[in-house]
């Protein structure tokens, strides 16, 4: 089979290299082996790449933290057996799903509606999970109450403004690029601030005086600064990225004196405290959500796994509008 592997961590599109006739791997008892139909790049892998991630990779490793394929064989137990055949998105953060088959286990694959296309299946997990967990069932944002977020022009962010939309929650959005404005209204945005227009604490405090109760920023640096004093008293932010590779600095007065709370989230970390309930529940209305559109993916590209030197320098690049997208088999 063809795979995607590096041998150090480093630039992707530096690190990054094809073999392309190893043998598939094998599961084991517990484990099912799919085979890849597409797999997304996301800023996580581009990071796990690079070494610049809370995992760090057994090298040589292949990257791809999600995916879609079909289960093809099983390893042995129950769920495996109830897997085989099944179209499934794929999460994986041991053999990477960059190649024509990966290994996981059988508790990581949920099967995927028949109408829900490829591309979409590729990114059922990490995004989908994140913008629906982080405001509905951490910060738990009621009706009416104001969200700010950063890097709202993403493809996370324009989930979490269809949310915004679909569950009456008010959304202040920062932008670095102008003509994503219009853009993000139509899709239910209250209001979006571009960065250069002035400090987002003083562009905030406009629309809304008191600051807002919530904030999500996975940017980090200067950016995350300023979303940090944009915060109303009593307010709650969840720091979910850093695409600044930068550190957040706020005097801590303001924090004592505003009584912030500031937290750390990270999807894997917080699944990993679910029950096994609550996370089907996450699944199902996941589905539901993305039949909806609400929880939909734009793509901006799709290439094959020979030309991911490309893919990865296109998914690095600023103002790239949507998803790349590996496409690595058929349905
Ligand atoms: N913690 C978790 O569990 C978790 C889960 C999922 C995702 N994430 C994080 O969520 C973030 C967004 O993911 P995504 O898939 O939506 O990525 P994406 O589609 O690539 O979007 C990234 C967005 O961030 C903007 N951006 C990038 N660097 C920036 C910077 N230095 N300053 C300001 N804006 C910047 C981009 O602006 P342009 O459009 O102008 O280029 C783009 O709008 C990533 O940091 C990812 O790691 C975290």
């Amino acid at each position: 089979m063809k795979r995607v592997v590096f041998d150090r961590v480093g630039p992707p599109a530096e690190v990054l290299r094809l073999e392309d006739d190893v043998p598939a791997p094998q599961p084991k008892r517990g484990e099912v082996l799919v085979r890849i139909i597409a797999s997304p790049i996301n800023p996580s892998d581009l990071m796990f790449i690079a070494g610049k991630y809370g995992l760090k990779p057994p090298l040589p490793a292949t990257p791809g933290f999600e995916g879609v394929g079909l289960v093809e064989a099983t390893g042995g137990g129950l769920l495996g057996w109830l897997r085989k055949g099944k179209r499934v998105a794929v999460i994986n953060d041991r053999i990477g799903n960059w190649g024509e088959y990966t290994v996981t286990s059988a508790r990581l694959v949920i099967p995927v509606p028949d109408a829900m296309s490829d591309e979409q299946a590729a990114c059922f997990f990490v995004n989908p999970a994140t913008a629906l967990a982080m405001t509905m069932d951490v910060l738990k944002i009621p009706k009416g109450a104001w969200l700010l977020q950063s890097a709202a022009g993403g493809e996370l962010g324009k989930m979490v403004i269809r949310l915004g939309y679909k569950f009456a929650f008010r959304t202040i959005n920062v932008v670095r690029r102008r003509e994503q404005v219009e853009e993000l209204k139509k899709l239910g945005a209250d209001h979006v601030i571009v960065e250069s227009d002035g400090p987002i604490p003083e562009q905030v405090r406009k629309l809304v005086p008191d600051g807002v109760r919530f904030a999500i920023d996975p940017v980090g640096g200067e950016i995350a600064s300023q979303v940090l004093s944009a915060l109303a008293q009593g307010g709650r932010c969840l720091l979910y990225g850093s695409l600044s590779d930068e550190p957040v600095s706020v005097h801590p007065r303001y924090f004592i004196g505003n009584d912030l709370r500031v937290e750390g989230f990270w999807l894997g970390a917080w699944a990993k405290k679910q029950r096994v309930l609550t996370l089907l529940n996450l699944f199902k209305r996941m589905r539901v959500l993305m039949a909806e559109g609400v929880l939909q993916t734009q793509f901006a590209a799709t290439y094959p796994l020979e030309d991911v030197k490309k893919a990865v320098e296109h998914a690095a690049a600023p103002g790239k509008g949507g998803k790349v997208l590996l496409r690595i088999g058929v349905r």
